[in-house]
């Protein structure tokens, strides 16, 4: 069955020990043979074109099977999210699997780091239904942005800060619970990052289709990387791959049955 592995908040740049933590991630989904990997923004730190390219070089060996958006952080300097995605919304369809990409980033990301929250429209969301309307049947269908949909609580000084102050840029997207109610019954998975903590949640639990929510957290800190396997357009299994060390690394089942690859 194939396998995704959910990577986010890289931030190439951002130190050499970070990003040498990155190259040991990659490693490991090579070594593990994931089919898949799934890159929820923030790739790089200042949003550089060298960072992008410090990205791709490090990922070049895994380059047919990632797929990106774009973070708040990729929109500051040289804009490398100009070329990570072009349009608000695309479909990659791939075998047994419907992903769906979305930018939640926005022009208020170019200014600082303080003005990191990101933007949905009413429009965003209508391209997402139709995004999904054309899923195959028996497709996994998968919708990935950068941005959380849904409340979380603050995972850092700094987030309880501006929330305490109101400031936008520690919450959810303002149409998050809005597309949340739109991708019932019509998706599989939400994919995030951008809050640095893992997380998950499933809405409509015990339904026919029950929407799991993700959030990767920042893959280098936290040196591991969330696996997903899936089949006949189920999510099957769900597993921690190791990547500190990836001449050993371990992939750890938690949730699932893991069945023969
Ligand atoms: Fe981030
Ligand atoms: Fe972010």
């Amino acid at each position: 069955m194939p396998t995704i592995a959910h990577v986010s908040d890289l931030h190439i740049g951002k130190s050499a020990a970070n990003d040498e933590a990155a190259r040991a991630l990659a490693q490991a989904l090579l070594a593990a043979r994931v089919d898949e990997v799934l890159v929820s923004g923030d790739v790089t730190h200042r949003g550089r074109v060298e960072e992008l390219r410090t990205f791709r070089r490090l990922f070049a060996p895994l380059r047919d099977r990632v797929a990106l958006v774009p973070g708040n952080h990729d929109r500051l300097g040289d804009d490398a999210g100009r070329w990570m995605m072009a349009g608000r919304v695309q479909v990659r369809a791939g075998e047994g699997l419907h992903l769906v990409r979305v930018d939640s980033t926005a022009p208020h990301n170019r200014h600082s780091l303080l003005d990191g929250h990101g933007e949905l429209s009413h429009g965003d969301v209508a391209q997402v239904e139709e995004a999904l309307a054309v899923a195959a049947p028996g497709a996994l269908t998968v919708v990935m942005l950068h941005h959380h949909l849904h409340e979380l609580p603050e995972d850092g000084f700094w987030e309880r800060v501006s929330t305490r102050l109101g400031w936008p840029n520690a919450g959810e997207l303002a149409l998050g619970e809005h597309l949340l109610g739109r991708l019932l019954g019509r998706c599989d998975l939400v994919l995030h990052g951008h809050r640095h903590a893992t997380s998950e949640s499933t809405l409509a639990l015990g339904s026919a289709r029950p929407l799991r929510i993700f959030n990767a957290g920042a893959s280098p800190e936290l040196g591991r990387v969330r696996v997903l396997r899936h089949g006949g357009g189920r999510l099957r299994a769900v597993g921690w791959l190791d990547c500190r060390d990836w001449a050993r690394q371990a992939l750890a089942w938690e949730e699932g049955a893991p069945a023969a690859a």
